[in-house]
């Protein structure tokens, strides 16, 4: 017999792993791209079945598909690759199909498919969003096909955090995670059922054929700085901080319910809400204006926001202090959920710097706008906004983003870690909505939400056939 493609021993490993999701990963060059694209091809005996192999982008995607054509042509000479769709069909009619999802907006171009295998290469360059909104396209095509969700990912990247956070930290490596599930059912009656995942983790180590056909890979890697070195050689998960908001969510079905999500339709806000205005200056950095108002239960809302920035991200529009001070006004006039309104202006204390001249501040007062300076203690503030974006048993957060606030939802959720202070956000990126979104929630100081009771349960026995184990609770 001519073999085409056989796992290496911990490939093997991943590959017998039961559990509906499970991720392969930590250091580079393990095997783990090479695994994925055969685990796809389990099922390719069935018509009907439908896989899915997920890269960010269509650049990165290309790699996969060149190395699909090296093990999938020479083990099915009838399957045929279109080009167009990027998608392989089978003798069989099954098909595999390789998709990238570059802006979350792309995840629609999943709706109203169904996939039984779904596969996030690179899964930290994905935020939970994309990931999690992918769950519901987890569904058979007919009878007999497996449903599952596979990853592969090194350490690093805007999902870092969440990634960690969900496979990581709550148990050691190889050993079954399990979520509780609560299910209501239209007659009332609810039903917890239980979700697993696992980690499985992965080396260069683990890959004899590479460590064979380039011996200087693990060279080149010991070379690397330390923190990537650490995360690419050895699979270390806490070298990179990563996302500083895991708790985002941009959900679009929440939109009107205002359930499990941060950002949600507009509304025209009730009078006796009370109206904040928030500002960072910027010049060759952009600037941020961000209006928000308060309900009665003390939850803010972002209802609009005005960003000076080119398009180029980080760049700003280099508008005078007077000049910002009249678009305010402007806006302030004709919004409606602004006009006639008293608003309070916040802003970083530093616009009121006389050391160079006048001070941005007292320019825009000469145009009519006033603030009050902000309080910018930084881990206290990102704590507050910690706090706010938690959500409560019902999914309701205490800070709301309008979806027409485009520049928060971008660039706020990608904030990361400073290297530098290990507390703090890494402030070379784009952190001007941050800061004076922060001033706002530091106006209005909240206390931090009840502990959640810890869901995660696990056996140290594991084995395959987990269930006839006895459970306890972790923490
Ligand atoms: N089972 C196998 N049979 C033959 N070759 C393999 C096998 N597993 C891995 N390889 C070889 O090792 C190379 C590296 O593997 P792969 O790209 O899957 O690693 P990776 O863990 O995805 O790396 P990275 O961390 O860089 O994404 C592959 O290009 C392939 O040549
Ligand atoms: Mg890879």
């Amino acid at each position: 017999m001519n073999i085409i493609w056989t796992p290496q021993p911990r490939q093997r490993a991943f590959m017998q792993r039961k559990e509906t999701e499970a991720l392969y990963g930590g250091a580079a060059g393990g095997g783990k791209s090479d695994c994925a694209i055969a685990e796809a091809l389990r099922q390719v005996h069935i018509p009907h079945y439908r896989g899915l192999i997920l890269r960010k982008t269509y650049p990165q995607l290309s790699e996969m598909v060149d190395r699909s054509r090296e093990i999938y042509s020479p083990a099915f000479p009838e399957a045929k690759f279109n080009d167009q769709k990027h998608c392989w069909t089978f003798p069989s009619g099954a098909k595999i199909y390789f998709g990238a999802m570059q802006h979350t907006k792309d995840r629609t171009n999943y709706q109203g498919k169904r996939y039984d295998f779904i596969d996030f290469d690179e899964l930290t360059h994905f935020t939970w969003d994309e990931y999690s909104y992918l769950f519901s396209r987890n569904r058979p095509n007919g009878p007999g096909t497996r449903c599952y969700i596979r990853a592969q990912a090194n350490p690093g990247g805007i999902g870092h955090g969440w990634v960690k956070e969900r496979f990581i930290t709550p148990a050691p490596p190889m050993t079954p995670i399990y979520d509780e599930v609560k299910i209501m059912f239209p007659d009332g009656k609810s039903e917890l059922r239980r979700q697993n995942r696992i980690f499985v983790p992965s080396s260069v180590f683990d890959n004899k054929i590479l460590m064979q056909n380039d011996p200087d890979y693990i060279t080149r890697l010991a070379s690397l700085p330390e923190n990537e070195k650490k995360a690419l050689l050895y699979g270390d998960w806490d070298s990179f901080s990563g996302q500083v908001f895991t708790e985002w969510r941009n959900n679009p079905d929440g939109y009107e319910n205002r359930r499990n999500t941060h950002v949600i339709n507009p509304f025209k806000i009730p009078s006796s809400w009370k109206i904040y205005r928030g500002f960072d200056f910027g010049y060759s950095r952009p600037f941020s204006v961000g209006w928000y108002c308060v309900d009665h239960d003390g939850r803010l809302y972002r209802i609009k926001e005005l960003y000076g920035c080119t398009g180029t991200p980080n760049e700003g529009v280099r508008w005078e202090p007077s000049r910002i001070a009249r678009e305010i006004k402007r806006i302030e006039n004709e919004d409606i959920n602004l006009r006639g309104k008293y608003v309070n202006g916040i802003a970083d204390p530093s616009i009121f710097d006389e050391s160079r001249g006048e001070s941005v501040g007292r320019l825009m007062e000469r145009e009519g706008v006033y603030f009050e300076k902000a309080d910018n203690t930084r881990i206290a503030g990102k704590m507050q906004l910690h706090n706010r974006f938690a959500f409560d048993d019902e999914g309701v957060p205490m800070l709301y983003i309008f979806s027409t606030c485009k520049h928060f939802i971008r660039t706020v959720p990608a904030l990361v870690y400073s290297q530098v202070d290990v507390e703090d956000i890494d402030t070379t990126a784009e952190d001007h909505i941050y800061d004076e979104v922060r001033y706002i929630a530091m106006a209005n100081p909240i206390n931090p939400p009840p502990k959640k009771q810890p869901q995660i349960m696990y056996d140290p026995l594991s084995t395959d056939d987990y269930k006839h184990y006895n459970y306890y609770r972790l923490g």
